[in-house]
């Protein structure tokens, strides 16, 4: 922790195509705070960096289905996202765009200086055009069937259905995404960053340098060496995006995996223009990227080697934290799907209740494999915890400190055992917190964050000072004044995990909180903000005012830290209980997704037709002898799931036939039906018993059967044909 002099934090740059919803929430953004409030509060010099991911083949594709430009879409979700991060108290020091000027002459800049010295290969191929549309097809401009699964919505460059990596030359029956059309071949020229040349180095670096990285993360970094690296365009053929700025390359752009992450950079140099390259080329920097598992290639494979590649002392990431995915109710998070809570939805939906999203997905963080988000969940963590434990607790003492002691924090006594094992509590859970937090392990830290809560509330309630007061006010006082000490400590413990509720506790306590300095004026403040040139600046209205208590990490689970006689504020709510009722809205929603995503696949499933059989002649058709008949009498096969033993009038004799439509119909849906039969189909015995015939059924395209009756009533017997 201590051995670099500052650290840089990123968080992956969102696509400005779609609201965030929980899952990114849950792997990238509120980890990423956490451990930037943590390492503020223990004076850590920290810049924290985000932005839109403005580019990319999606954004155009959704600008064109809504008749509007990529520039409109990219500007409305930048808004609102950017909005969305600060209503659950994610501030970053900046968030750009990437379709910034600094970003667009920065990005440019970046592939000249690779392009000039050679860094590149450049190479022909053969890429899919559409003829009507007059334009190159790239990625998910195209669309066919996957050769995996045979999901007929296959990208050219990804199946979401079965998640396989593809490239447009793999798909089956390739669209064009434009205009329909079939595409045809064109040559076309790009640039490649020749990947396998760092393929040692990054072995090296990593697989050798960086055991201590997730395994998840470690893991997959492996096995994309083990398999061979190969050149990775860098370039394509469109017209949203950065230009590539050499002679020659008209209509084509840097691919949006090449000048997204050159956005870190850039909206660095935005906000600090004199100052960003101590951020990026100094050694003393530790640079940390917050991702989902789905980018994790590109942090640790492509965007190194492109820093290699330029050289010029850029740093390398000291650890690449990735998260695993989130999962809602038990699926997966589809955004097309509209499988999602959406993060400015929440924030609408459930005002006051931000610091419980994030206590909810920090205790189910998705760290070491997939996790679930469910509403119950989410109820039961703030009822049961935040609102039982938590806020019970601060209550209490509070309360009862104005009760008791006209909101003064009375003096501490003569130490019980009770006590003394109270207080030897806290700063083991401290110590393991840390050890949690420097290793990325949030969802453990707010396990040792939330016993410090259960200490103090068990405490309470077994030392029971209401009682106590009746006999004997100092005991009180004491109980009291170390119950208002853990209140203290909450206060610094939960300041990462849920800010609005440690700020409310601060105002409780009459405290403030040292959260990083101002490197102008030495002085402590409560919140820190970058401005070039200045250093660290300050949000308005955090300095602490004169005398006033300002509590710090390193004063968390020490004695004393609210001197007797120190007033304390007015008892507020820390947490209010949730009510059923607007959780059920939530699962109404869901569920009336579920329900049309069902009533969907199975009319899709349904409508596939099965290709024609081979021709066969008249005098084929004219052996089968077809007929009416009504089943007279219906049951089961013993020990079959499948088949019905059916005893059938066909106007000629009476007969019986097995037949496999149990999965369908009950012995009772059949009784009294006519159906219709193939008369002559040679005998056969089935599990026992001779039948005499088939009863003739269509099958959907889903594999389900139904039997086939005539529109009327009809003589048993009558020849079908
Ligand atoms: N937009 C990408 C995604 O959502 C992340 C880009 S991260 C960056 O998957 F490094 F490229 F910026
Ligand atoms: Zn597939």
């Amino acid at each position: 922790m201590k051995d670099k002099k500052r650290t840089l934090v990123t968080c992956a740059l969102p696509y400005a195509n779609g609201p965030v919803h929980i899952g990114h929430l849950a792997g990238v953004y509120v980890p990423a705070d956490i451990y930037v409030r943590y390492l503020r509060m223990r004076g850590e010099d920290v810049l924290y960096v985000c932005g839109s991911d403005e580019h990319g083949v999606p954004i155009t594709i959704k600008a064109r289905e809504q008749g509007c430009t990529p520039q409109d879409i990219v500007d409305r979700y930048h808004k609102l996202i950017r909005d969305s991060f600060s209503g659950l108290g994610i501030n970053f020091d900046i968030y750009g765009r990437t379709s910034s000027e600094v970003h667009r002459e920065g990005a440019a800049e970046f592939f000249r200086k690779l392009y000039d010295e050679g860094k590149f290969v450049t190479r022909e191929s053969e890429q899919y055009y559409d003829p009507e549309a007059k334009t190159f097809l790239a990625d998910r401009y195209i669309v066919g069937t996957c050769p995996k699964c045979g999901n007929e919505g296959a990208y050219g460059d990804q199946c979401e259905k079965c998640g396989s990596t593809l490239s447009p030359e793999e798909l089956i029956n390739p669209r064009s995404k434009l205009s329909g059309a079939a595409p045809i071949k064109k040559k076309t020229t790009h640039w490649y960053l020749p990947l396998q040349d760092y393929e040692q180095w990054l072995r090296e670096w990593i697989l050798d340098g960086h055991k201590e990285w997730r395994t998840n993360v470690y893991g997959q970094v492996k096995s994309w060496l083990d398999g061979g690296l190969q050149p990775r365009a860098v370039t394509r053929d469109l017209e949203w995006g950065v230009p590539v700025p050499v002679e020659g390359a008209e209509g084509k752009v840097l691919y949006v995996w090449f000048d997204a992450p050159i956005g870190y950079i850039s909206n660095t140099r935005e906000l600090l223009p004199d100052s960003w390259e101590k951020w990026w080329k100094s050694p003393d920097t530790r640079l940390v990227h917050f991702i989902g598992k789905d980018n994790i290639v590109f942090h640790c494979i492509v965007f190194p080697s492109m820093l290699k590649a330029y050289g010029d002392g850029y740093i390398l990431p000291d650890n690449v934290p990735a998260n695993e995915f989130l999962n809602l109710e038990g699926d997966k998070i589809s955004t097309s799907k509209g499988w999602a809570v959406w993060a400015h939805e929440f924030l609408k939906d459930f005002p006051g209740k931000e610091d419980v999203m994030r206590y909810a997905l920090t205790a189910n963080a998705p760290q070491t494999a997939d996790n679930d988000f469910s509403w119950k969940d989410f109820q039961a963590r703030n009822n049961s915890e935040l609102v039982a434990i938590f806020g019970n607790f601060v209550n209490r003492a509070v309360v009862l400190t104005h009760k008791y002691f006209g909101g003064k924090v009375p003096a501490c006594g003569e130490l019980l055992d009770v006590d003394k094992e109270l207080l030897a509590e806290i700063p083991a859970l401290k110590e393991s917190m840390e050890k949690n937090l420097e290793n990325f392990r949030f969802r453990e830290a707010l396990r040792d964050a939330m016993g410090i809560a259960r200490a103090g509330n068990k405490y309470i309630s077994d030392t029971e000072p209401w009682k106590v007061a009746k006999t004997d006010l100092d005991r009180t006082g004491t109980i009291l004044n170390l119950s208002l000490q853990v209140c203290a400590d909450l206060a610094v413990a939960f300041e990462p995990f849920t800010p609005f509720a440690a700020e409310r506790l601060r105002k409780m306590l009459g405290v403030s909180l040292f959260a990083g300095s101002d490197h102008r004026r030495g002085e402590r403040v409560t919140v820190n903000t970058y401005k070039d040139g200045e250093g660290c600046a300050l949000h308005t209205g955090s300095v602490p005012a004169p005398g006033a208590l300002v509590l710090d990490w390193e004063l968390l689970g020490r004695p004393q830290i609210l001197p007797a006689g120190h007033v304390i504020g007015e008892p507020e709510l820390l947490f209010a209980k949730i009510e059923d009722d607007q959780i059920q809205v939530q699962l109404d929603r869901l569920d009336a997704i579920r329900a049309e995503r069902a009533a969907r696949e199975k009319a899709e499933a349904a409508r596939k037709v099965a290709p024609q059989k081979e021709e066969c002649t008249f005098e084929d058709f004219e052996k089968m002898d077809i007929r009416t008949a009504t089943v007279l009498e219906a049951e089961r096969v013993p020990k079959t799931d499948k088949l019905l033993k059916l005893t059938i009038d066909t106007g000629m004799d009476r007969r019986v036939i097995v037949s496999g439509i149990a999965e369908y119909y009950s012995p009772e849906d059949m009784v009294g039906k006519q159906i219709c039969i193939l008369a002559n189909l040679k005998p056969r015995v089935i599990r026992g018993i001779e039948s005499h015939g088939m009863i003739l059924m269509a099958k959907q395209g889903d594999g389900t059967m139904r039997f086939i009756t005539p529109q009327e009533v009809l003589a048993n017997g009558s020849q079908v044909g």
